[in-house]
């Protein structure tokens, strides 16, 4: 998942790649991105891809930084907001070490730590924490763990209709997910054909005290089952498949 991926998929990204906030089906992410919106505050969009969410930034923000990896997703993020005066596009590996940046009040990074690999999260983790300003704020959205037991469930229980057995339901249902005993213990799971990792909420607890922040809140984006199936049957409602949304701040407890 390094930057030939993300280049080949940026003429297709709207459709190929998941979109969180298009799909958030209770509006999470704008209304905790709205609470913490001023024309006095400077904003990042860690991780933008193609941009969409640039323009409801730079209403709702004084400047926009936009930082993503792939040249390809840049330009097309610059092409279709460049009517917008107070955007700034950078392409960055944060994954590597980066130049130092002026630190933003608010930075939103929605599924970017999705690596397989730790120590390239880890990099990552801390060169978008160290952007947050003393009294900013850092939204993630972070692929859960816990929503893919529950796809996995739910998969389980409708092979079960068309299954002889219930040991082929759940070998069919591993089997589609990529699930292997290590990817159980990693959090790695296939998604769209793609290894990701997913987190545990209390891995994300952890994780906010490492970086040296503040666990403001951490709740879920949920989403609809046609986004993990395709046809789900109608009686497949709530509970919903979820990505943890984390909010925090910089300072230890
Ligand atoms: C799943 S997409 C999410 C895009 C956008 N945040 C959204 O929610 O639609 C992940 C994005 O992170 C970017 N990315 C991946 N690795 C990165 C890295 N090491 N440094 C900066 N951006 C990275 C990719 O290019 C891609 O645009």
């Amino acid at each position: 998942m390094k930057l030939e991926y993300w280049n080949k998929l940026a003429a297709t990204f709207e459709t190929d790649v998941f979109q969180p906030v298009a799909n958030d089906m209770n509006g999470t992410i704008l209304t905790a991105l709205s609470k913490l919106a001023s024309k006095n505050r400077s904003v990042a969009d860690i991780g933008c891809g193609t941009g969409s969410l640039l323009p409801t930034l730079a209403r709702q923000f004084q400047s926009v930084l936009a930082i993503d990896l792939s040249e390809g997703c840049l330009k097309i993020a610059e092409k279709r907001n460049k009517h917008l005066r107070n955007v700034k596009l950078l392409q960055l590996d944060l994954c590597r070490k980066i130049p130092e940046l002026e630190q933003v009040d608010v930075g939103v990074c929605l599924n970017v730590a999705i690596m397989p690999d730790y120590s390239r999260r880890r990099r990552l983790f801390e060169n978008v924490s160290g952007l947050i300003a003393a009294n900013g704020r850092l939204l993630l959205l972070i692929p859960s763990l816990e929503s893919v037991l529950l796809t996995v469930h739910r998969l389980v229980q409708w092979n079960l209709e068309e299954c002889s057995s219930y040991r082929q339901a759940a070998a069919e249902a591993s089997y589609e997910l990529g699930f292997t005993a290590a990817s159980i213990r990693d959090g790695i799971v296939k998604k769209g054909g793609t290894n990701t990792k997913h987190y545990l909420k209390e891995e994300l607890e952890i994780l906010t005290r490492e970086l040296g922040f503040q666990l403001c809140s951490i709740s879920k984006v949920e989403y609809s089952w046609a986004t993990e199936f395709s046809h789900p049957p109608d009686s497949m409602g709530a509970p919903y498949p979820w990505d943890w949304f984390v909010v925090m701040k910089p300072g230890a407890n």
